[in-house]
């Protein structure tokens, strides 16, 4: 039941001069649930709008005496405002300081010695911004949220993460995604706490979406009942994968935008991050006879990845992709709670990669399928499939697609948006 006032605002509105309606949010208040009715709800971002800080001790070995100008001198932005980088003729050091290696013994990947890292801002919803795309990183959403009463560090929150690092299945060693998933466990509770013990809903998008689902898989079952409203599944990265990574780690990735640099510039740190090889295409979705890469020597299919890993040069990442990749490409646990996946179709999506003389600094030449510009159809396919065989997840997963909606816009362009709104107004009510 809303307060007296709320109820009569409606009313009272139209006696006040239109000057002070300009002061008031902009809430339907018929059908939408007040600030104070609200449940809350923690974004999870794409893989670029994370801020990463670094602090260098003594262990840190710089490649050029540049590269130690900071050791000792505490945490500063390294991956934070992209133009300082060039600016400061940091690019090198910035991307020797961002790589993994990765550790055999403990099947896990590292920073080098004397670099640590974290991730600021945990919490609030001020993400990285890309200049070349200010709206990738959830601001349309954002305003949304808040024209429904969403109020950020109130009823919501923003859940940045370590970028470089995949989230695990159930069993996979992380200390990374350890330490993160308690940060959320605490956030949630927080949260849920200071809104009436109303539960959360989790809104990912992209890698985001991937994350979102791996905490709610990862978290106890009686915790996720309490605490779990909605997940909110944004064109989730696919755990059976896509074409696109493939293109990614062999000739490089422009997803994080460093001012000066090219794709192929960035590819050595890009190939040393764990969330390089994950989301490889899996053989069980894309079939071991159909060639993803061409080449006039050799053909590719979801199989041969790990051989293709050796044969760009980098037979390194073969035994982290073997033991952290390939386990969870067949990993659909279903999370348990109710959920909502929302993803684009109908859009030219990179399905097959020709490199024919075999250079695979060259950008390739691209056969395309279906799908959302990024995320292969078949593979979404797959999850919804997986998602609805499971009692227990079947009647609480709804599965939304949006013909001609892409991939880095599902959260920008006005139509999918209100969808995804509608979801969360929809959520609000139950
Ligand atoms: C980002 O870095 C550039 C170059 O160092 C600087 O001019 C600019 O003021 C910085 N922007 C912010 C928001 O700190
Ligand atoms: C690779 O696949 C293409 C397209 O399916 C095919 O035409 C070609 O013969 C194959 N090449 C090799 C070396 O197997
Ligand atoms: C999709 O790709 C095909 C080539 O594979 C091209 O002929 C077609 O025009 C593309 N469609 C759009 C809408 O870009």
């Amino acid at each position: 039941m809303a307060p007296f006032f709320v109820r009569f605002l409606p009313l009272l509105l139209l006696l006040l001069p239109t000057a002070l309606r300009d002061y008031l949010p902009n809430r339907q208040w018929n059908d939408d649930a007040a600030g104070d009715e609200l449940s809350p709800i923690v974004l999870f971002p794409g893989a670029s709008c994370s801020e990463l800080e670094a602090r260098l001790t003594d262990a840190y070995r710089p490649s050029t005496p540049r590269c130690g100008a900071m050791k000792g001198k505490g945490w500063f932005g390294l991956w934070q405002n992209c133009s300082d980088l060039p600016a400061h003729h940091y690019i090198p050091c910035f991307m020797e300081q961002m790589s993994l290696v990765y550790d055999p013994d403990a099947n896990e990947f590292r920073n080098l010695p004397g670099v640590e890292t974290r991730v600021p801002n945990f919490g609030s919803t001020v993400f990285q911004r890309n200049p070349e795309h200010t709206d990738w990183c959830l601001e349309n959403l954002k305003n949304e949220l808040e024209r429904l009463g969403y109020r950020d560090g109130d009823t919501l929150f923003g859940a940045a993460y370590d970028l470089r690092h995949a989230p695990p299945i159930p069993g996979q060693p992380s200390r990374v995604y350890s330490r993160y998933f308690q940060q959320l466990t605490a956030l949630v509770e927080d949260a849920s706490r200071k809104q009436q013990g109303r539960k959360a809903i989790l809104l990912g998008h992209s890698f985001g979406g991937t994350v979102a689902l791996e905490f709610a898989r990862a978290a106890p079952p009686a915790w996720r009942d309490r605490y779990v409203k909605r997940l909110v599944l944004v064109a989730p990265l696919p755990v059976s994968g896509f074409t696109e990574p493939v293109e990614y780690f062999t000739s490089g990735s422009g997803l994080l935008y460093v001012p000066t640099t090219t794709a192929l510039s960035l590819r050595p740190m890009w190939r040393s991050f764990e969330s390089a090889i994950v989301n490889f295409p899996s053989p069980a979705v894309f079939g071991d006879d159909k060639p993803l890469v061409i080449t006039k020597r050799r053909n590719y299919t979801a199989r041969d990845m790990a051989d293709l890993l050796a044969d760009v040069g980098a037979a390194g990442a073969v035994e982290p992709f073997r033991r952290r990749a390939v386990p969870r490409m067949n990993c659909f646990e279903a999370p348990m709670v109710p959920v909502t996946c929302i993803n684009g179709v109908g859009v030219n999506t990179t399905e097959q990669l020709v490199y024919w003389d075999g250079d695979f600094d060259k950008e390739p030449e691209v056969l395309f399928g279906d799908g959302d510009e990024t995320i292969n159809l078949v593979s979404m396919l797959a999850f919804d499939q997986e998602m609805m065989r499971q009692p227990g997840q079947r009647e609480q997963y709804k599965s939304i697609k949006l013909p001609g909606a892409r991939h880095g816009n599902l959260l920008t362009e006005e139509r999918s948006l209100k969808r995804v709104i509608q979801e969360i107004r929809e959520a609000n009510r139950v």
